[in-house]
């Protein structure tokens, strides 16, 4: 069993859980994720480590309770509860190296999982800009983490509540006229990724995204997680999750997205009662 040493809510739907997982602290990498198993008989969720601490042997995911098993993580379980399984750290790590001013956008989903990218690129000795990208000021979380890694931080919210309005690709667009980066890593929903990568490659800017796939296994074995990148397929589970954004069909990666929607809403409805 693996103990929950904190659960911290940022908002309704988001919250982190610290846990205690040694191994996997001591072998995580800036891009890797874990697969989260709470129960006999629940469905394993994949997660982005969003942080890891080797030396108090604890691992950070930040989850949006948006499924069932995400809402009975939040609901049901407490700092000091135990669940089932962690294990990681799964995927490759994000090749990290100095290449001069890094661009690392997040949006939704994946703000958490920019942090330790932002965090090993700043350390690689890079010029960092964070571009944060939330719905409203009550989501905001982490600000001041990502702060303290970024030369410049921008947070953007959808409705204007907070920071710059509007999306971040209006902010990537600007930054690339103003002071464009060498590289920018691209983490979030799928379509704000497929943004980021048409906006930059006009440029010929390198763009890494983070792919949040569907996964069953996480062990390259299912072939759940499949995605086409530079015509061929790849498994984002073993093979990524970061790929070249320029490469990646994004098209056919939202439409294979949206296969499990039945389902998914069944599942929410029978939580809800
Ligand atoms: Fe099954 Fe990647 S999740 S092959």
């Amino acid at each position: 069993m693996v103990r929950i040493v904190r659960h911290q809510r940022f908002s309704d739907v988001t919250f982190l859980w610290e846990v205690e997982a040694p191994a996997v602290a001591r072998a995580a990498q800036p891009g890797q994720f874990v697969m989260v198993r709470l129960h006999d008989g629940s469905e394993r969720v994949p997660l982005t480590v969003a942080d890891y601490d080797r030396d108090a042997g604890t691992v950070t995911v930040v989850v949006q309770a948006l499924g069932k098993t995400t809402r009975e993580m939040r609901d049901h379980y407490r700092a000091g509860d135990s669940f089932a399984d962690f294990v990681g750290p799964l995927g490759l790590a994000q090749h990290v190296e100095r290449v001069g001013h890094v661009a690392l956008i997040g949006g939704g989903l994946g703000v958490a999982p920019v942090y330790p990218q932002l965090r090993a690129f700043k350390a690689a000795g890079n010029r960092t800009t964070g571009i944060m990208g939330f719905r409203s000021k009550d989501l905001v979380f982490w600000e001041d983490r990502f702060a303290a890694e970024c030369d410049r931080l921008e947070i953007c919210t959808d409705d204007g509540s907070y920071g710059r309005p509007g999306l971040v690709t209006a902010a990537l667009e600007e930054l690339i006229a103003t002071d464009p980066p060498d590289l920018v890593v691209a983490i979030g929903p799928l379509v704000m990724m497929r943004a980021c990568a048409e906006t930059t490659r006009k440029h010929g800017i390198k763009t890494m995204v983070s792919l949040n796939t569907i996964m069953v296994d996480g062990t390259g074995m299912c072939g759940s997680c499949r995605v086409t990148v530079g015509g061929e397929v790849r498994f984002a589970c073993v093979e990524g999750p970061d790929f070249d954004g320029h490469q990646v069909d994004f098209t056919e990666l939202i439409t294979r997205q949206g296969r499990f929607r039945r389902e998914e809403s069944e599942a929410n409805a029978a939580f809800d009662h």
